[in-house]
């Protein structure tokens, strides 16, 4: 099926988007069995949907979606990350839709036992999709809640059988500044790396998205495959991957290099560890309401009862 969807995706206009509102009406036309009885992306989710990106069959795991209301479509798409394509919200959206996402290869290398260069199809095939709606918290004070649609990462790292030294897995962007304008100014080193030491890899909320609201991923969110770490900032979740290697030591990652005294290696979201420049403290969630009022900050983006184990005993003031 994902063959399928990846052919249609070289052939679909990404201007042609779904708004959520036919999103939703599909969610509650298609609960439990019904939904299961669509899979396979055979089926549209309404005649009355705009030709777009190609549907996902994935099942919500409620166990680990935000019961929140989502950040809609529209702004999801077009507010947005992607220094690859300039450093404006709108420039993704703008300068993404040329990026070639088909064929794609992710290489898969260091310490595992099975090394090597695979297709996106080799890559996701073994990995039944999964809906997760997930708070994304980016440092710059902005969060959204985003339906994603992907698997977790431990699963796909499993099956390249680590090593006992692999104590953290790096992950690397595309670099092609044909097809990336930004990559020929120097924002950031390119490519953009990134990398998590490996318990937090392995963590079950730690997914690999391949799609949003129910489609493929659009350009601009990191097509075709991108990291989501909810309970960090939003800038660990590194899009367009072509490299996961695992590693003994702690690799570079982009904005540490940047700015060592603002972005650390963990970035775990902390209200309570301010940004050099700004508090923590508060954010503003896109697109909720007419000016958008701040609200509270949580510890780990409100994941802690799952993730804060995983940093007993560290000084989080000193490991940022
Ligand atoms: N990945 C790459 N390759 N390049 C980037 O500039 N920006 C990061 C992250 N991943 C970025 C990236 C930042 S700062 C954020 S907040 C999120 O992507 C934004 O994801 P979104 O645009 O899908 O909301």
């Amino acid at each position: 099926m994902f063959y399928n969807v990846f052919e249609y995706k070289k052939n679909s206009s990404s201007s042609e988007v779904t708004p959520e509102g036919i999103y939703l009406a599909r969610r509650r036309l298609l609960t439990g069995a019904a939904a299961l009885a669509l899979a396979g992306g055979k089926a549209a989710p309404s005649a009355a949907a705009p030709a777009a990106l190609p549907v996902l069959e994935a099942a919500r795991n409620a166990r680990f979606s935000a019961a929140e209301p989502l950040t809609s479509y529209g702004d999801i798409t077009a507010y947005n990350n992607f220094y690859e394509f300039g450093t404006g919200k709108d420039d993704p959206q703008r300068r993404a839709q040329a990026l070639r996402t088909h064929p794609w290869n992710v290489a898969i290398s260091g310490e595992v036992e099975t090394s090597g260069v695979f297709t996106l199809e080799d890559i996701l095939k073994p990995h039944p999709l999964e809906e997760r709606v997930y708070r994304l918290r980016c440092v710059e004070r902005w969060s959204m809640v985003i339906p994603w649609v992907g698997f977790p990462l431990a699963d796909l790292l499993q099956r390249f059988r680590p090593t006992s030294k692999a104590k953290y897995v790096a992950f690397t962007t595309l670099r092609d500044p044909k097809q990336m304008p930004g990559q020929r100014d120097g924002w950031l080193d390119w490519p953009y790396v990134e990398g998590l030491r490996i318990d937090e890899a392995m963590h079950p909320l730690t997914l690999l998205a391949v799609g949003l609201y129910g489609r493929v991923l659009p350009n601009q969110n990191g097509a075709p495959l991108r990291l989501v770490v909810p309970w960090k900032y939003g800038f660990k979740g590194i899009k367009s991957i072509v490299a996961i290697r695992f590693t003994e030591r702690q690799p570079p990652t982009s904005w540490n290099i940047a700015a060592p005294d603002e972005y650390g290696f963990y970035a775990n979201v902390n209200p309570a560890v301010d940004h050099p420049r700004w508090s923590q403290a508060s954010e503003r969630r896109i697109g909720a309401g007419l000016f958008e009022a701040t609200q509270p900050t949580l510890p780990f983006n409100g994941y802690a009862a799952e993730v804060a184990p995983l940093y007993r005993g560290m000084n989080l003031h000193r490991w940022f």
